[in-house]
């Protein structure tokens, strides 16, 4: 039996925001958003429309930490009793952000209950969430889960329950376009990531891995033209499609194996998501072979092609887009990588992996991650 469910309603194309204001105009609303002048043209639109929000939140920085999010909870109270739904224009911060007020509303202590480990029971009534991605990378427009950063402890929590997905997501092309090479790079990756760890993952199911499929062939098709053509509208729809498919991937099964090794290589060595999640990929793929084979051959599906050649030449691809691929080009300790590798396995997303250890350790020595040979 396959049991597949994700409920966002997904308006995808270019200038669908130009037409958003229509969506909104029986709707009593806020705006969370990203402070850079950026983001103005797309609040202006909206607060010039015949509805426009009650409040903006502009103060939404990348990775937000628990004390800036009970910050925001604080501020919301002004608003949370008069309004329904809560429009998020940005990336996965400002969207999870969003999830985190659309749960809590402007209660502190649901908040701090839940960053001290108290179980949290059945959301109440949380308000609904309208998604703006203005990345591809992320996917929260398509998930029902909100990351979290204790940034004091070294900590990464999941905020997760199916009343959180989404009610629409309006992913606009358009807006993606002006993004830099490296956030180019970076989210394209995360969204390669997103598909890869969906295949390799105990929830997977022929549903998940159809869209992880097409969403890893999509980015590795066409990521590396992006990022020499950045302005090229049609490779930046491409990328948005695989970032739905990404996206229908692993709501359903969560990541697994490269997503824990990244989260202390991001807070700790300040590696940008994407990359911290992308440049293990090749060596737990390769890690894969004779360990399960219907993830297996899934897999071998994304380059048509064996796991062992396929691992080879998505080490080249991450290499080509000058992702560091050995132990290092991340200037991280051998005692370091060692304590990461450990945790990961033992972490929930860890235990999604279908692999072990012993193989991804193999994998790495094979591929040249410890000694850089050329291979
Ligand atoms: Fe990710």
């Amino acid at each position: 039996m396959i049991n597949y469910y994700n409920p966002v309603n997904i308006i995808f194309g270019e200038n669908t925001f130009s037409k958003f204001s229509k969506v909104l105009e029986n709707k009593k609303y806020i705006i969370i958003t990203h402070p850079e002048e950026f983001f103005n043209q797309y609040t202006n639109q909206l607060l010039q429309s015949s509805n426009p929000p009650i409040k903006i939140f502009n103060q939404v920085l990348p990775n937000p930490d628990y004390l800036d999010l009970l910050n925001l909870i604080n501020n919301f109270s002004c608003c949370d009793k008069k309004i329904d739904s809560i429009v998020a224009i940005g990336g996965g911060s400002v969207i999870d952000s969003a999830k985190v007020l659309a749960a809590f509303k402007s209660n502190k202590k649901l908040l701090i209950n839940f960053v001290r480990g108290k179980k949290i029971s059945k959301i109440d009534n949380p308000l609904d969430i309208i998604a703006v991605p203005t990345t591809s990378g992320t996917s929260s427009e398509l998930t029902c889960w909100a990351t979290i950063w204790d940034k004091e402890k070294n900590n990464k929590l999941s905020l997760t329950d199916k009343s959180l997905y989404p009610k629409k997501a309006i992913i606009d092309p358009t807006i993606m376009i002006a993004k830099t090479k490296q956030l180019t790079i970076a989210t394209g990756l995360d969204a390669l990531s997103h598909s890869m760890e969906s295949i390799w993952n105990l929830n997977a199911n022929p549903i998940s891995s159809f869209h992880a499929i097409k969403g890893a062939k999509i980015v590795l098709e066409n990521l590396p033209n992006l990022v020499n053509d950045l302005q090229n509208l049609q490779l930046r729809s491409n990328l948005a499609l695989a970032c739905v498919h990404a996206g229908l991937a692993f709501s359903n099964t969560k990541t697994a194996i490269s997503h824990n090794i990244s989260y202390p290589i991001t807070l700790k060595y300040r590696i940008p998501h994407g990359i911290a999640c992308s440049f293990s990929l090749p060596f737990v793929m390769r890690s894969m072979k004779g360990i399960n084979k219907e993830a297996e051959a899934q897999l071998e599906k994304i380059f048509d092609n064996d796991l062992i050649n396929s691992s080879t030449k998505l080490l080249h691809n991450l290499r080509n887009l000058n992702v560091p691929t050995s132990l290092s080009e991340l200037k991280i300790s051998q005692k370091d990588w060692r304590h990461i590798v450990t945790s990961a396995f033992e972490g929930e997303r860890g235990k999604n992996f279908l692999g072990n250890m012993e193989c991804f350790d193999k994998a790495c020595q094979e591929m040249g991650f410890f000694n850089e040979k050329e291979f």
